[in-house]
């Protein structure tokens, strides 16, 4: 079962912004990724780094820490480190932006698995 969560109203990001939002003591970032919504945690799945300040090249956030990048949309990282950062379900409710907080169902338990590059 998910948490409804209202973080924001529609159309407050223009593609490419993103913003920050605190809820329950953990922090997510919201991307505008081509007119779609997509939230993230904010910690990075390799060493903790917060992502809210990484680069981001089309839907590919770069960590700002280390170095690696991974897919907002998807949560998966490039490559084959196998890493994932958790990602939430986002929809528009009654022109409010809303996340849904059940990390289970959002992030692909094939994602999970694997060993953390050195
Ligand atoms: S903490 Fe993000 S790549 Fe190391």
């Amino acid at each position: 079962m998910s948490r409804q969560i209202v973080v924001g109203v529609a159309g407050e990001l223009a593609p490419g912004q993103r913003k920050l939002a605190f809820i329950d003591g953990r922090s997510l970032v919201l991307f505008n990724i081509a007119g779609t919504l997509h939230a993230i945690d904010n910690t990075c799945p390799h060493n903790g780094a917060s992502l809210a300040g990484g680069q981001l090249e089309g839907c590919m956030l770069r960590c700002p820490a280390h170095g690696l990048r991974f897919d907002v949309r998807t949560g998966c990282m490039a490559g084959t480190g196998g890493l994932s950062v958790t990602t939430f379900p986002v929809d528009i409710v009654d022109s409010k932006v809303v996340v849904s907080l059940d990390e289970h169902d959002a992030t692909p338990s094939h994602a999970r698995a694997g060993s953390a590059p050195s």
